[in-house]
């Protein structure tokens, strides 16, 4: 299991004062060298935090790169000439504060079959950004996608143990089928450094993505140790499981 930080808030921070610091650039190598094994960005239409020029410049230093983008052709073009490692397909309104529910996958199969097409062909994994929800995982399938990335919000959002554990139970099932139909799947939204380790126990996930919680920590203790402790979390999530299956001692 891995750890993916989303750096769109550093950028928010730079814009802000119209600065050319702090540098989302430098924060995604700050976040690698801690040991992130993905730094992902948020290029939205509207421009409100990452720009274009951040994304080139990551992308030409490094492959650790999963963009995160709306299905809209100026962006598509833009996610084709500068070749990250991956792309995360989400809705984008904007109006909202942070990317909103998933991807309605099961409207517009096709649509997304014509754009996997294109980045298979480059070489780019796909991954769409979806509720934990048995259709649009199919549908997701159909569509021709690698990844789904599973929206923890809902999760992250309930309050009582009992409503959390409804949640979990339906990221399970959504997890379950990825596996047989052979979509691989990472999960992110509003995960922080309590609600984690609930979720990395589970089965199956290959990346969490965070951002929110961990720019906001590293206010206090510096990315690289932010970065750090979420990994932390997450292995020691990883070892626990290991350790029931019997699979390592002591
Ligand atoms: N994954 C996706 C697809 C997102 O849109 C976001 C928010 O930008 C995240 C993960 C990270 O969410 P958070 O900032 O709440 O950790």
């Amino acid at each position: 299991m891995e750890l993916g930080v989303n750096i769109d808030h550093v950028a928010t921070l730079r814009n802000a004062r119209g600065e050319i610091f702090p540098s989302p650039v430098h924060a995604a190598f700050v976040a690698l060298e801690a040991g992130a094994f993905n730094v992902t960005c948020h290029l939205r239409e509207d421009r409100r935090h990452i720009r274009d020029e951040d994304v080139r410049l990551i992308s030409s230093l490094t492959k650790r790169l999963n963009l995160e983008m709306a299905a809209e052709d100026g962006i598509i073009k833009i996610a084709l000439e500068i070749m990250p490692r991956s792309v995360t397909l989400v809705p984008e309104r904007r109006q909202e504060l942070t990317t909103e529910g998933g991807l309605n996958v099961l409207n517009d199969i096709k649509k997304y079959e014509e754009i996997n097409k294109e980045f298979r062909f480059k070489n780019i994994s796909t991954s769409a950004f979806i509720e934990p929800d048995l259709k649009q995982v199919e549908a997701a399938k159909k569509g021709g996608f690698d990844f789904i990335e599973i929206h923890t919000g809902s999760y992250a959002n309930k309050m009582s143990l009992k409503e959390k554990s409804v949640e979990l139970e339906r990221i399970k099932e959504a997890i379950n089928l990825a596996a047989r139909v052979e979509l691989k799947v990472n999960a992110g939204h509003g995960l922080d450094y309590k609600n984690i380790y609930n979720i990395a126990i589970l089965d199956g996930i290959f990346e969490f993505n965070i951002g929110f919680s961990i720019i906001s920590h590293s206010l206090f203790v510096g990315l690289g140790t932010a970065v750090k402790e979420m990994v932390k979390i997450i292995k020691s999530a990883e070892f626990s499981k290991l350790k029931s299956a019997g699979e390592v001692k002591n």
